[in-house]
């Protein structure tokens, strides 16, 4: 699916992120698997990540970052009549996270519910947010993406454990007097599905019931290497713009080299392009508010600033956003 806005301005005018308290560093997993610092930066970038602890679910780290969205945004819970919660590692299955969390914010009016596309999950939910509020469905919408992969994690698996962490992050969305969306591109493969699978998570009955991830590690590098690049080019081109207009690239944190690649086909520069797998590894659908907020705490992320945000996953699922950003309100 490709689009470009439909002519209401929509954008985002509040931003908050959380990830949990502990710091998990490469040394710290060499406990749980047989690795070392030296292979975890060389082959991802990744140094450290957040992991939750034992009694810490998807809702209690994603509140405090949609309670600092909203406080962002000058707005209460009660203002928001959308809200859309991306993750794939929900508290449980329903009531949902997006239900939960209406109740804890005191969205009372507020449709709820939570979307599955994997990492991508971030992209597709600001996607139909935008649609909604651009139909006039929704006045002001709470979009919010977070996973805590490490209660899914097979902990004695060195090819995948190292990779991941928890965090969230979410956006106020509503209709701005300038900036905002210009268009999206959004896609899935389930061909490819098996690469990147939670079988025994739903009502497939397997011979092993497994509710952890597995991965084809390097079939995903390759599927991701390519949608990165041609998710990116396909919204540039179908919103009428340049490689060189963007001003904030904002890829989905899921290994330096990944980001490496994109931006040396693409043909951003690194001081353009934001990037935070060091410190909290692939965060799923954190993972683009996360780096957001990177920007915008480092100066980054200005008045009219292009930014194009590309996320991939499991699906197999990619998505591009591209919004000129919001930062004087009013
Ligand atoms: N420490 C030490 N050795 C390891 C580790 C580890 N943590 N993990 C794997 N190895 C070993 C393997 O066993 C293998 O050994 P062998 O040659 O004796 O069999 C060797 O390292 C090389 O393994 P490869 O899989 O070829 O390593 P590669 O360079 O492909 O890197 C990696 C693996 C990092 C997983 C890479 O394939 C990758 O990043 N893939 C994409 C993963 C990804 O981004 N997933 C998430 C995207 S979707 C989402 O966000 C949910």
């Amino acid at each position: 699916m490709i689009a470009s806005a439909n002519g209401v301005r929509i954008g985002i005018t509040g931003l908050g992120v959380n990830v949990p308290d502990r710091v998990m560093t490469n040394d710290d997993l060499c406990q749980f698997v047989d690795t070392t610092d030296e292979w975890i930066q060389e082959r991802t970038g990744i140094r450290e990540r957040r992991i939750a602890a034992d009694d810490e679910a998807l809702t209690d780290i994603a509140l405090p970052a949609a309670r600092r969205a909203l406080a962002d945004a000058g707005v209460d819970g009660k203002d928001i009549d959308l809200l859309i919660s991306a993750t794939v590692t929900p508290d449980m299955m329903f009531p949902t996270s997006s239900a939960l969390m209406a109740d804890a914010l005191g969205a009372r009016d507020a449709a709820a519910y939570d979307l599955l596309a994997g990492c991508t999950g971030f992209v597709y939910a600001i996607a139909q947010a935008y649609g909604m509020l651009a139909a006039g469905l929704s006045r002001r919408s709470l979009v919010v993406g977070g996973d805590v992969l490490s209660k899914i994690l097979d902990w004695d698996d060195r090819s995948t454990l190292v990779l991941f962490g928890d965090g969230a992050g979410a956006v106020v969305m509503e209709p701005v007097d300038h900036g905002g969306f210009l268009g999206f591109e959004l896609g899935a493969d389930g061909a490819g599905g098996h690469h990147l699978q939670l079988p025994g998570s739903g009502s497939r009955v397997f011979e092993d019931p497994d509710s952890i991830l597995k991965m084809n590690g390097r079939e995903v590098f390759k599927f991701a290497t390519r949608v990165m690049v041609s998710s990116a080019e396909a919204v540039l081109a179908q919103c009428g713009r340049t490689v060189e207009e963007i001003d904030v690239y904002v890829p989905h944190q899921a290994n330096k080299r990944i980001i490496d690649y994109a931006t040396a086909k693409l043909g951003v520069p690194p001081e353009r392009t934001v990037v935070n797998v060091d410190r909290f590894g692939n965060t799923s659908s954190g993972s683009i508010p996360l780096a957001l907020q990177d920007a915008r705490d480092d100066g980054r992320l200005r008045d009219g600033s292009l930014v194009l945000m590309t996320g991939m996953g499991a699906g197999l699922t990619w998505g591009s956003a591209l919004i000129e950003w919001t930062e004087r309100r009013g």
